[in-house]
């Protein structure tokens, strides 16, 4: 496998954004934690089982296992936006709490929806548990999440239970999209637009991640200019996320990310890399041109050599080289809407991190 770091300009080296970036989500994990453990304590035993399952707190059946699951991006996010507008990171803890629920409701619903068998190395609450008790632990996680929100303490929750209602329905469109271009055809007039693919990006991922920023300033008493301005900020760092999530499918390292390779070319998933890769023109169109016609020929169950094959045109048409470009472009219009926002100092330069870490990538 071809290992390289891919190269922000915003960024540090690698190494020191892991420590960095560790200590912050390690920080924000542990404010939030309690609170989080529990709300998910209050759920059905057997429900509660499954959160805590996904969160990486349990195996199946219940034993503790001591995991931290998934980095905790979106609770950070909240911390640091309440944080960078002056507050104690306290007052976006409900907030915090309910974006990490949404989220994981969120994943265990998309991995049905996908298909996927194996989630941060582990099989997937439904292939664990089965269907329909993973689409009622999704459900029962939601509910709790604004439950959790409308208990807030202080004013706005009227309006943070609204914010994280438009940013459901943005994920769900996200998503409903990412579905639908499963279908539609890789070339010809009906094929899905890099332009759609940014929509459908920031749908099913910049709108939580936006929404998780957004709550931690608003329930941090920020003026709406703020609120708003952070909400835009974590939907370009959502697209951003999404095209570095779409590289690691066809060239990260299964032991690293935790899921299989390719999953996403075997399910004619839409992605950036292929997209841009198949727009290919210069020097990159012979190999779009090969690309194309493998796509249109893909076999219900692609084996390993026609997925590699295809991953190595994407990557001679400059599908890869295209997404970094992309990423780029997000991460740069996050530090515009940063840079023009008067942040406390530290909790900016720490959102500034965070941001490194979310698209920090071995690809
Ligand atoms: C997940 O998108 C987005 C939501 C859960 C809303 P993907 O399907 O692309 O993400 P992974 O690769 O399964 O994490
Ligand atoms: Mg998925
Ligand atoms: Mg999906």
């Amino acid at each position: 496998m071809t290992t390289a770091t891919t190269a922000f300009p915003v960024f540090l080296g690698a190494d020191e954004i892991t420590a960095t970036a560790g200590d912050i989500l390690g920080r924000c994990r542990d404010l939030v934690r309690p609170a989080l453990a529990e709300a998910v304590g209050r759920l059905h035993p057997w429900l509660g089982e499954m959160a805590a399952y996904s969160f990486g707190w349990c195996d199946v059946g219940g034993t503790p296992a001591g995991g931290v699951g998934g980095k905790g991006v979106r609770q950070a996010l909240a911390v640091l936006s309440a944080e960078a507008a002056g507050a104690s990171g306290e007052a976006a803890v409900a907030g915090a709490v309910a974006v990490e629920l949404v989220h994981t409701f969120s994943l265990l619903h998309d991995d049905i929806m996908d298909g996927d068998q194996t989630r941060r190395s582990r099989p997937t609450v439904w292939k664990a548990y089965g269907t329909g008790p993973a689409v009622l632990a999704g459900d029962a996680l939601y509910a709790l999440a604004v439950e959790v929100l409308a208990a807030a303490p202080g004013g706005g929750t009227a309006a943070a239970v609204r914010r994280l209602g438009t940013a459901m329905a943005d994920l769900s469109s996200g998503q409903a999209d990412d579905l639908l271009f499963e279908s539609r055809p890789w070339t010809g007039p009906t094929a899905v637009e890099p332009e759609e693919y940014r929509t459908m990006a920031e749908h099913k991922t910049g709108a939580l991640l936006g929404c998780a920023a957004a709550l931690g300033a608003a329930l941090a008493g920020a003026p709406e200019t703020t609120v708003a301005t952070l909400d835009r900020a974590g939907r370009h760092m959502g697209v951003a996320f999404q095209v570095a999530d779409d590289l690691l499918g066809i060239w990260g390292d299964p032991a690293v990310t935790g899921k299989p390779v390719h999953h996403d070319l075997r399910r004619s998933k839409k992605t950036f890399p292929v997209l841009a890769a198949l727009s290919a023109d210069g020097p990159g169109a012979p190999a779009a041109g090969r690309l194309a016609t493998l796509l249109e020929e893909f076999p219900d169950t692609p084996d390993d050599a026609t997925t590699h094959r295809a991953a190595a045109l994407i990557e001679q048409a400059g599908g890869r080289i295209a997404a970094l470009a992309e990423a780029d472009r997000h991460i740069t219009a996050v530090e515009a809407c940063l840079n023009g926002l008067p942040l406390a100092p530290r909790a900016s330069a720490e959102l500034r991190t965070l941001l490194g870490f979310l698209v920090r990538r071995e690809i």
